[in-house]
Parts: C-alpha cells; structure tokens; sequence
C-alpha cells in the first residue's frame, strides 16, 4: 500500500490546499468527505488524518460530526479550525462562541514545541514575522474556540483571544490547531504540516513525480492489454500529459483525434501537429481534423454569447463523433480529468460546481467500455511536473489556459474567419512582447479579444473606421476570482503600436482594468 495522508473534508474552503501542502511533503494525499466509511479509511491504510475547516458549528443541530471510531484506528489526527473544534468537542472539551471572533494574520504565542509545534517561532523576525519571541503569524478564520481541552490534552499556543489555539495528546496521536497551517499568510504553516506528516505520522516523503509517471504507465499497460484507445487531444497541457503517458504505455494502440475548429490561436494546430504528429517524438495515430469551415458556418450569424458556446460545443462533438465512428468501437476512452475537476465536481458539502468549462457529452458519442482518466489523481502543478518528467516541450507544458470554445468567446458579437484572423494577429503580438519583457510566467493568464466596436480613427492622410481590440492580463490563483495585472505602460505602449500598424483593421487599443468579480476572465 502506497504511503498516503487523507484530509477528510468538513466544508472547509481550503481542503484542496492542505492535500497541496501534504504532497509537497512529497506524501501522496486524497481528500474525502468526512461521510466516508470507516471500512474504506482502513482499506486505504492511512498514515494519517487530517480533519479540515468548516462553516458550522460544533453544536449547532446539523453539524457534521466526525465517526468516533476513527480515534480508535491508531491512526494520528489533526484537526484544523472547526476540525480542531471537533476533535474538542467530541472528545469531552469545551467549545463556545469567542467573545470576538479573530479573522487574518494573528499573532499566535508558542507554549510548548515538544511535539507538533517543534522549531516554530525560533527565526526571528524574518521567519516568523514577530518582534516578541515564542510568537508567530498564523491566519485566523473563526468565531467558535475551544474553551477548554479534552482530558489528557495539553495546550501548546494561545491568543489574546483563544486559550486554546493548538492542543495536542501526542500519546493518543491526537493534534489541533485552530488556525490554518495550510496558507501562505501563516509564514510556518507549511512546517507544522511536515512535523506532523514527518514526525508524528512518521512517513518517509519519498512520492514523487518519477514514481507517478512510472507507476502510471505500468498500471495503464496493465489495464489496456492489447485494446484500443481513444484520446479527444486539446493541446492544452491535460490532455497532453494524458496522451503522452498513454503513448507511452501503449503506443500505437493509441488514436488521438484533434479537431482544429479554427477558433484555436494563431499557428496552434500547426504547433499541436508538430508535437503529437507523424514527425513528432511520440509513438501514436494522430487524427488532425481541419473543420474550420464547419464552425464558421454554424456561427454565421449568431451574436448571442451561450448559443454560441452551445454551438461549438455541440458541432465539436458532432466531429469527434464522426471521426471515432471512423476508428469503430475502441476499449478505453481517455479523459484528462484532473484532481480539482473531480473534487469540484462534488466531493462534500464544498463542492463547488463549475458548469460550463468542459465540453461535455463526449463519452455519449463514442462506442467504448471504460474511461481511463491518468491525471484523476494530481493538481495542475503536478500535472506539469509530470509533463516535464515525461519530456513535453515546456512551451506545452506551461500553457496558459485556454477555453474549449477558443477565440469564439474572444470575439464579441458575431464570429467570422476574417475576425478570427484579426484577433490571431493582434494575440501573438501581444503575446510575444509579454514573454520578451519576462512576463509570461507571472502572469495567469492574458490575451487579446476583439470587441464589436469600430470607431474613428486616421491613418496617414485617411480617415479609418476600424476595430478596437482589448488587452486583458489577470493574476489568480484559482481562477474563480481574479485582478487586473498590472502591465507596464512601456509595454503596452509597444503592444498597441505594433497592434494599430501590423493587424489589418484594427485602429484602437484597450486595455481590460477590470477584476473578477465583476468581470469574468473571458468576454462572454
Ligand atoms: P471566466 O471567463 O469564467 O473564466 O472568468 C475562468 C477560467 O475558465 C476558462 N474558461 C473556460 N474553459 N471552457 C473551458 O475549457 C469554457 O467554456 C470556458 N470559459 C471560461 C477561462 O479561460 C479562465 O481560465
């Protein structure tokens, strides 16, 4: 059994990020729901359990409790936030409303660094980001504390406001923390997480990217014996890394089918053809379908945002159909499903649900028996790794995201093959002079799009009745909000002059100073 952490998820909005934190301990760790049989936790055979934060309270009517017999497995514990309120309360402490509720970075007093807390609060200021020794900066999110600890706990840090900030019963295995040691703003968050994956669980951290790709390509070979496999290919980075590791495994018993519906940027499908086919490293049967036309001729006319999101939607599968019908019946269909798609997609009671970012309907128009989905199991940055591992070009790997409707959400109002080619141009302009100013890695993600509006404008000795063009560059860390990134002036000086003089119809230039909210990150 692979050595393994798992974060039982109580509704916290960063459980994600403490299964992130626990695999950079270079442990591997999966996130349930807190409803999870206890049969199942033991067959996972966990090294140890982290509960997660919360929105209820411990006593309120229908508050999700954790099942008792999870402190009998011998198996460590730690609670964080209303996880650390559980723990407490389930276990005979006291947990009440706080007389204020602490919210941000707080200033948390180390009592005892014998067990969890070990080497916390020792750096100085630079480490710790107090003046006063035995503090540290922790982040705070609640209105519930803990009173008063259960029998055979002892309390290891403190507020002004909590007595009871971090408790532990290193003989029961039993650690809480009622800040969270998952966020950067806790400036030694991270090293409570490895003392406890380290030295309580005792775990080797020797989980790596190599043993991933590894392991996963063996297991594939293993499933797939001699059938057929089937890979709808983007060119964005998960579904590469997916059929790079099939390729891998199986080699030509691998069909990848890549529709170019020319809404992709400019010279991409050339760029994907490059890498996956015929005269590209990998050992596979490469599809490219050129149905361009198609597209543009089912958005002819069609100026409303979600019809036109439904229609690429719709005649993307209708290709893909055509073509897998061409292949016949296959054995396995690969999806480059990866772990916040699945968690998202509704694990707990923090699911969030994102309705519109897959084109789905796919496994409904392909006669196969099984999906095999590879990256099911790692976060983005892993999933890079793993394409670096697997020697992907880093120009693939570090892609920015790119949405299955393409450049028909980059272009307002009606799509046609002459404004696609307009907000091609403009975007690799735009895009070059990023990456030469040493942009491209620190920004989340940026391009260009074409607004409806045509204006006024002189050209030489001419009037011009042109297009305007729109900048937008965001950072994010979730892509569920965003900012506005704050671009250079000198740069966007540069991209506006080049854009106005080498793009056809284009006079004006914006630049997108908008979040999100209330903007969204595309422009329909
Ligand atoms: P919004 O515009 O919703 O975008 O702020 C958030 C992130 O999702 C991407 N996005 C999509 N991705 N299909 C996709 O595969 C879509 O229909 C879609 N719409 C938005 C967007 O590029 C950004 O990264």
């Amino acid at each position: 059994m692979r050595e393994n952490i798992i974060v039982l998820d109580f509704g916290g909005q960063y459980n994600q990020l403490i299964a992130r934190r626990v695999r950079e301990c270079n442990v591997y760790c999966e996130v349930h729901p807190y409803t999870i049989s206890i049969e199942k936790i033991r067959q996972m055979a966990p090294s140890g359990i982290i509960f997660t934060g919360g929105p209820n309270s411990v006593y309120g009517d229908d508050s999700p409790q954790a099942d008792p017999e999870i402190f009998k497995l011998g198996v460590p514990v730690l609670g964080i936030c209303y996880g650390a309120q559980l723990l407490a309360h389930q276990l005979g402490g006291v947990v009440a409303t706080a007389p204020v509720s602490e919210y941000g970075r707080t200033e948390v007093t180390i009592d005892d660094r014998s067990g969890l807390l070990e080497g916390l609060a020792l750096g100085g200021r630079e480490k710790t980001g107090c003046d006063t020794p035995d503090n540290t900066i922790m982040w705070m999110s609640h209105t519930d504390y803990i009173r008063e600890v259960p029998e055979g706990f002892r309390v290891t840090a403190h507020t002004p406001v909590c007595p009871v900030a971090a408790m532990e019963n290193p003989e029961a295995g039993l650690y809480a923390v009622q800040f969270h040691p998952e966020v950067m703003h806790s400036l030694e968050g991270f090293q409570i997480l490895q003392n406890f994956v380290r030295k309580v669980c005792g775990c080797s951290c020797d989980w790596k990217m190599d043993s991933f790709v590894e392991t996963t390509i063996r297991e594939i070979r293993e499933k797939v014996g001699d059938g057929k496999v089937l890979c709808a290919l983007s060119g964005g980075v998960d579904s590469s890394v997916a059929a790079v590791l099939l390729s891998k495994a199986v080699g030509k018993q691998l069909t990848c089918v890549f529709v170019d519906h020319g809404l992709l940027r400019k010279n991409e499908g050339d760029e994907v053809e490059a890498v996956f086919g015929p005269d590209g490293p990998y050992d596979l049967n490469f599809i490219r379908v050129n149905a361009q036309q198609r597209f543009y001729d089912k958005l002819a006319g069609v100026t409303e945002p979600e019809r036109k999101r439904k229609i690429i939607g719709e005649e993307f599968i209708r290709v893909f159909e055509e073509e897998a019908k061409k292949i016949g019946a296959v054995d396995f269909l690969v999806q480059g499903t990866i772990y916040p798609d699945v968690i998202e997609s509704g694990l707990g009671k923090s699911a969030v649900i994102k309705s519109h970012h897959n084109v789905g309907g796919l496994p409904d128009c392909v006669d196969f028996k099984e999906i095999i989905e590879p990256l099911r199991m790692l976060f983005k940055d892993e999933v890079r790794r793993a394409g670096l591992e697997l020697g992907i070009p880093e120009n693939l790997v570090y892609r920015q995201p790119f949405p299955g409707p393409g450049l028909g959400i980059r272009i307002i109002g009606e799509v046609t093959e002459e404004k696609v080619k307009i907000v091609q141009e403009a975007d690799a302009i735009y895009r070059e002079e990023i990456a030469k100013a040493g942009l491209d890695k620190s920004i989340s993600q940026y391009f260009a799009a074409l607004t409806n509006m045509r204006s006024v404008g002189v050209m030489g000795d001419f009037r011009t009745y042109d297009y305007a063009i729109a900048l937008r560059a965001v950072t994010t860390s979730d892509f569920m909000t965003a900012e506005a990134a704050h671009l250079p002036w000198d740069l966007l000086d540069r991209v506006t002059t080049r854009i106005v003089n080498e793009v056809d119809h284009v006079n004006r230039v914006f630049y997108d100073c908008t979040g999100k909210p209330p903007g969204t990150i595309e422009f329909e």
